[in-house]
């Protein structure tokens, strides 16, 4: 059976999670309720997928819901939905996407609830990537998963690891793009047609993976095998130890890490 939800807030990302869950079969839009402050974003979700959206909560859906959505931003007055809900009894599963609000925090608005915090994942439309997950002993897990693999997998993690898991974990994509263009531009710079360059960059990402995944083998024993003596695999080998490639990869997730650390900070609970 489809899982009722009601969204607060329908951005980007609660947009993306509902149209992956909507194309998996569990949500409806029927029963798929979102409300958004702005009006142009009310009429993109129904006129797009005939979600019964609206810029006031409508209350008669929520109280009905199996899960409510915190899709707000950490600036956002998140308390004030909290305390909606519970002013209106409110009764099953919150799922927050807050960055940088905790589940202490929310819960200090309403102990009682069943409280789930998330750090979705955003390869949503292929399904694939983990979401960060942190929930508290009144979550209904099952409800809670079913929804979370429509868009993807679910990592339980401790919270004091949400951070590392955003700027590591969900921004994971964004250096494995970089990668790809590098790569890519690699094979250009030494003489091969773009297209060509690409097709092979992208089979190599795939292929190379899933090796590392059937082998078992750490990564640095596959490398021993390529790097023959006097050849050329080891002559590339020498050249990137020289570079930054990997202090370059080191830094980007550090500095990624402590921003979201940083934009944490703004939430409304502090
Ligand atoms: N986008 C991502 O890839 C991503 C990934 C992981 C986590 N997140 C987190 O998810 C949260 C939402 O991000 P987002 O990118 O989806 O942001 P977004 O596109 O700005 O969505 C937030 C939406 O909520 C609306 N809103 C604000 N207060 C509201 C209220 N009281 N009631 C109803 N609607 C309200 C906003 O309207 P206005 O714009 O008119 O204010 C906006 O349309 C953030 O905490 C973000 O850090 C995002």
């Amino acid at each position: 059976m489809a899982i009722k939800i009601y969204a607060f807030g329908g951005g980007q990302m609660v947009e993306a999670m509902l149209r992956a869950a909507l194309k998996k079969g569990i949500i409806k839009a029927e029963t798929t309720g979102v409300t958004d402050i702005s009006a142009d974003r009310v009429n993109y979700l129904t006129d797009t997928y005939h979600f019964q959206a609206s810029q006031q909560p409508d209350w008669t859906a929520i109280t009905a819901a199996d899960l409510v959505i915190l899709g707000v931003r950490p600036q956002d007055d998140w308390q004030q939905i909290m305390k909606e809900l519970v002013n209106h009894d409110y009764a099953k599963d919150v799922l927050s996407i807050i960055a940088g609000v905790t589940v202490k925090q929310l819960a200090s608005q309403a102990d009682r609830f069943a409280i789930t915090r998330i750090i979705p994942n955003t390869l949503t439309d292929v399904a694939m990537g983990y979401s960060g997950v942190v929930k508290n002993d009144r979550a209904n897990q099952t409800v809670i998963e079913e929804f979370l693999n429509s868009f993807g997998k679910v990592d339980y993690i401790d919270e004091s690891l949400l951070d590392v898991f955003t700027g590591y974990g969900v921004a994971g994509p964004n250096y494995i793009y970089n990668f790809l263009i590098s790569f890519t531009n690699a094979g250009v710079l030494a003489g091969m047609p773009r297209q060509q360059a690409n097709k092979l960059a992208l089979e190599n990402l795939r292929a190379a993976a899933a090796f590392v995944e059937q082998s078992g083998k750490h990564p640095a024993e596959l490398l021993d095998i390529n790097n023959s003596a006097g050849g050329v695999g080891i002559t590339a080998q020498h050249e990137l130890d020289k570079s930054s490639f990997s202090a370059g990869i080191e830094n980007a997730v550090l500095a990624a890490v402590n921003r979201t650390k940083e934009l944490g900070k703004q939430n409304k609970g502090d």
